[in-house]
C-alpha cells in the first residue's frame, strides 16, 4: 500500500484523488510564494546594504544595480490596491491637457501611462522611457489592451542617456515618479529634461517617502535648480516627497 493510500483508506477513492491534487496545489503555491518572498527580501536587503555610490553605469542585471527598481516589482506597482492612495486621475489632471506631449519618465508598467495617454486624448502624445524593456514590454501589452497604444511612444533609455534627443522642445510636462532616486546622476537627468521640455514647461517629481530621505529629496531638488528648473509648488502626492518644477532658461 503506498503513501496517498495508507493516508486516505478511510476516504472515498474520488475524495482522496481530490485531497491529493488540493495539497499538491497548496504545496506549489506556498514553494512559489516563499521563492517570491525570498527574491523580494534579498532585493531589499541589498538596496539598503550597498552605497548608491557604487558605479551602475552599463550593467544591465538587477543585481549588479541594487538601486534600480527590479522589473519583476513592475507587476506589483500596476496592483488596483495602489489605486487606494495613489489615483492617477487626481495626480495627473491639474496638469495635463487634451493634445499635449507628456514624458512619463521611468513609466514601469505603466501606472500612470495609460491615464496620461486617456486624458491627452487622441490629439496628444505621451513618451513612454524607461530603462528596463521587460517594463517597457508589459506596458506595451496593457497599452494595447486598453486599445491606447497608438497615442504611446516607448523609449528605452540607458544609464547614462534618456535618448530623447528627438523629442528636443517638445514635451509639456514631465512625470517623474519613484525614478530620479534610481538615476546616476540626479543633475544629469535635468539637464537632459531640460532640453527636451518647451519653454515653461512643468516636471512632477514623486519620491516615495519611505526610502528617500527628506535630505536627498532636498539634494536632488537643488540639482533641478542647477539645471535649470524652479520650484512653483509642493503638491500633496501619498506617500510621496513631491515637488512641481518649471523650466527656466539657464543664465
Ligand atoms: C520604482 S519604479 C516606478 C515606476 C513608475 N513610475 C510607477 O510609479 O509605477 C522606477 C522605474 O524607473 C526606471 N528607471 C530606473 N532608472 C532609469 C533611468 N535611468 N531611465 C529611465 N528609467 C529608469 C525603472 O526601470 C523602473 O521602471
Amino acid at each position: 500500500m503506498n503513501l496517498p493510500q495508507r493516508l486516505f483508506q478511510k476516504v472515498p477513492p474520488e475524495k482522496a484523488a481530490r485531497l491529493v491534487k488540493g495539497y499538491s496545489l497548496a504545496l506549489l503555491y506556498l514553494t512559489a510564494f516563499l521563492k517570491l518572498f525570498k527574491k523580494t527580501w534579498n532585493s531589499l536587503v541589498s538596496r539598503y546594504r550597498q552605497k548608491r555610490s557604487v558605479s551602475p553605469c552599463g550593467l544591465v542585471d538587477h543585481k549588479q544595480r541594487p538601486h534600480v527598481c527590479p522589473w519583476w516589482l513592475g507587476y506589483l506597482l500596476i496592483s488596483p490596491i495602489r489605486r487606494w492612495f495613489q489615483k492617477p486621475e487626481k495626480i495627473l489632471e491639474p496638469h495635463l491637457n487634451k493634445g499635449m506631449t507628456v514624458l512619463d519618465l521611468g513609466c514601469g508598467m505603466g501606472f500612470f501611462t495609460l491615464e496620461m495617454a486617456r486624458i491627452v486624448g487622441p490629439g496628444g502624445r505621451i513618451i513612454a522611457a524607461d530603462l528596463q524593456p521587460k517594463m517597457l514590454s508589459g506596458l506595451k501589452r496593457r497599452a494595447a489592451k486598453a486599445g491606447l497604444l497608438e497615442r504611446i511612444d516607448l523609449v528605452q533609455t540607458s544609464e547614462n542617456s534618456l535618448a530623447l534627443s528627438k523629442y528636443a522642445r517638445q514635451v509639456d510636462f514631465v512625470l517623474a515618479m519613484a525614478v530620479v532616486h534610481e538615476v546616476p546622476s540626479a543633475k544629469h537627468l535635468f539637464e537632459e529634461l531640460h532640453a527636451a521640455l518647451k519653454p515653461a514647461a512643468r516636471v512632477l517629481v514623486a519620491e516615495p517617502a519611505g526610502h528617500v530621505k527628506e535630505t536627498e529629496f532636498g539634494a536632488s531638488v537643488r540639482a533641478a535648480e542647477e539645471a535649470g528648473f524652479q520650484v512653483v509648488h509642493r503638491p500633496g502626492v501619498a506617500r510621496s516627497r513631491s515637488v512641481l518644477l518649471e523650466r527656466i532658461q539657464v543664465v
